[in-house]
């Protein structure tokens, strides 16, 4: 089953397990596993990002597509509650895994989780606070980083990344995000997609060369339909 299709039905119900089930003691265990892949820099994860990741997969491919990333990740027994941090090594080993299983790219995987975040976030109840930050695609880029520290009053140890807009003189923007996160710029992609779906628009989305060590660039140009 292709991986990056667009229109899959993100929304579908979760087949894995119940979103309020949070258990301490499996969640240590979830934990514990985090030490099996050393990570020269590790930093924490809200267990949120890994949540979406499981409701991501369990609406495609189905609970047993889940359980077999996990096992492929080395996670065996995974519950991970949203608001608690975990190691990014566990994120990134998921994200491979699921790669590794569903015979894609991490990319890929990556920009199909970052359209899907617009619609989980949302699911999850940060639909009001995302309402707020902008009537336009353009207002919403510009009050990215205002809305990531909004999140971290919630969230003390979030590590969010920097993104700025610039406009240009053609109407055209780029798009500067900055992030101590290596790799993950197909995930800025996919939340453009699932932005522009937000706010009804077309976005055609170029990057642009590195600037340097984590700033990547963007080059957007958006079209009303
Ligand atoms: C209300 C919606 C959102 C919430 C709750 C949220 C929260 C988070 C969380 C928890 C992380 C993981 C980082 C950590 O735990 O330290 C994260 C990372 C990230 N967020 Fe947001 N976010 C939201 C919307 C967005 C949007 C709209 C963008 C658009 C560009 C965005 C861009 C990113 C990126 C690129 C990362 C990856 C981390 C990195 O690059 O260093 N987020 N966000």
């Amino acid at each position: 089953m292709p991986w990056a299709v667009a229109d899959q039905g993100i929304d579908a119900t979760p087949a894995c397990h119940g979103r309020d089930r949070h258990h301490r003691t499996i969640v240590d265990e979830t934990r514990a596993t985090a030490g099996r892949y050393p990570h020269p820099e590790s930093k924490p994860v809200y267990g949120l990002v890994n949540r979406a990741i499981e409701d991501l997969v369990c609406s495609r491919f189905g609970a047993d597509a889940w359980q077999a990333i996990c096992r492929r990740a080395g996670i065996e027994r995974p519950s991970f509650v949203g608001m608690q941090p975990y190691d990014d090594a566990i994120t990134y080993s998921l994200v491979a895994a699921a790669a590794a299983e569903l015979q894609t790219e991490d990319a890929a995987v990556l920009e199909t989780f970052g359209e899907h975040w617009m619609t989980y976030t949302v699911e999850e109840g940060y639909g009001d606070l995302l309402s707020m930050m902008g009537e336009t695609l353009e207002q919403f880029l510009d009050n990215l980083d205002a809305m990531h520290g909004r999140i971290q009053a919630q969230m003390p140890a979030l590590r969010p990344p920097h993104l700025r807009r610039e406009p240009l003189p053609d109407g055209d923007s780029i798009l500067h995000y900055h992030s101590d996160r290596p790799g993950l710029a197909p995930m800025v992609v996919g939340l453009l997609r699932g932005l522009a779906r937000r706010f009804d628009v077309e976005v055609e989305t170029s990057r642009l060369p590195p600037v340097g060590t984590g700033h990547e660039r963007f080059l957007l140009r958006v079209r009303r339909r």
